[in-house]
């Protein structure tokens, strides 16, 4: 029997992650949180059902840069959004200091938004093309309860100052400045309110790499300063080498392993991880283990069974189309959804 044959067992109740601890000092909890996307019903048959974030949990301490990789369409900027809630969630919960975002009314999470904001990939997403940006970034500050105009244009020029833009800049229009100087505007922008939590959704993946540096730079700066939590969502392995304290790897929707940066790239232990970085190798690489990723990302409306990663692993046995692995601590800051406890990939990598 082909394994992607094989009946998926129940897995309702295999949480992706470690249940966050809500008494710990985290910043954010994340915990089960799933998002399943109903597509057009194409004839008479059943609505089909896209599961783009499955049963999700982690947390991300103040101060702390947690990165996200993994393929397109493995679900990053669907759980980017589950956590601002820009989206609404199926199932789990999200705690912002303690307060699930997920309760609030709409009234209490504009509040709640003060403290948590969100860069995306294309400046224009967050900047409309007929108000200035001073207006912009004023706009933002007035909805926070900003009111007295001058106090808020004072705001705005130390804003752009402390994103390397000069204060004349609030008077142009977002068109007149390149693609770089737009990702600093959004940056001010996001950090009008002084948020504690940015989630940045490949902030620079739509830029030329000449000046991608540049921006990295800035919000490294920003975020060691302002004691900043940040979510950096990136498919881009050597940008998140530099900006992530800590690093999650995600695929179809679920969390295959989570570590602290450089023990991930040196030493990954998830065969997906060790995939990633073959198929990104980079100069200073302690890795050399070579796991080919081969074939396409399933389609997230009929999953594997299983350990979804499963159809690409070179290490799968049968009992991987049948038991979902739990994300289990290994010790360390290092988890793994594995099932194959007997598998050593740095082992592997030194025979
Ligand atoms: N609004 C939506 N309606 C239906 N399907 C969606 C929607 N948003 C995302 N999806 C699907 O959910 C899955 C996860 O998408 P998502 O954009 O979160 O992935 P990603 O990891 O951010 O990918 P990329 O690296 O390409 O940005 C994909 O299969 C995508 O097609
Ligand atoms: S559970 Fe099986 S298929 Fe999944 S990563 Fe481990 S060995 Fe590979
Ligand atoms: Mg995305």
């Amino acid at each position: 029997m082909e394994l992607n044959k094989i009946q998926p067992a129940d897995d309702s109740n295999v949480a992706n992650g470690i249940l966050p601890n809500l008494s710990a000092t985290s910043l954010l909890s994340v915990s089960n949180l799933s998002k399943t996307f109903e597509l057009p019903r194409e004839g008479w048959g059943t609505v089909p059902r896209l599961r783009a974030v499955d049963k999700v949990s982690f947390t991300i301490s103040e101060g702390e840069v947690l990165g996200l990789v993994g393929e397109s369409g493995s679900g990053k900027s669907t759980l980017g959004r589950l956590v601002l809630r820009l989206i609404e969630s199926d199932t789990g919960a999200v705690h912002l200091e303690g307060t699930d975002i997920r309760r609030l009314s709409q009234r209490q999470l504009q509040d709640a938004r003060q403290k948590m904001q969100m860069i995306f990939q294309d400046p224009f997403a967050s900047l409309n093309p007929r108000r200035k940006v001073g207006a912009a970034i004023e706009e933002v500050l007035e909805l926070h309860g900003m009111q007295e105009p001058l106090a808020r244009s004072e705001r705005c020029k130390e804003l752009l100052g402390q994103v390397g833009m000069s204060p004349e800049d609030a008077q142009r229009w977002p068109r007149e400045f390149s693609g770089g100087q737009r990702q600093r505007i959004a940056i001010a922008r996001a950090l009008a309110v002084n948020p504690k939590l940015l989630v940045a959704d490949e902030p620079v993946s739509a830029l030329d790499v000449s000046v991608q540096a540049g921006i990295l730079a800035l919000l490294r700066e920003l975020q060691s300063r302002l004691s900043l939590a940040i979510l950096f969502i990136s498919h881009d392995l050597s940008v998140v080498e530099v900006m992530a304290d800590r690093v999650m790897v995600m695929y179809l929707g679920r969390i295959m392993e989570v570590a602290p940066t450089r023990a991930l790239f040196n030493a990954p232990l998830h065969p997906y991880t060790a995939g990633l970085l073959a198929a990104a190798p980079r100069l200073n690489s302690g890795s050399k283990l070579q796991v080919m990723l081969g074939g396409e990302i399933p389609s997230p409306i009929d999953p594997p069974s299983g350990c979804v990663f499963r159809t690409r692993c070179p290490f799968a046995l049968p009992a991987c189309a049948q038991e979902v692995p739990e994300l289990k601590d290994l010790g360390q800051g290092r988890l793994r959804a594995c099932l194959r406890d007997d598998l050593d990939l740095p082992q592997v990598q030194a025979a």
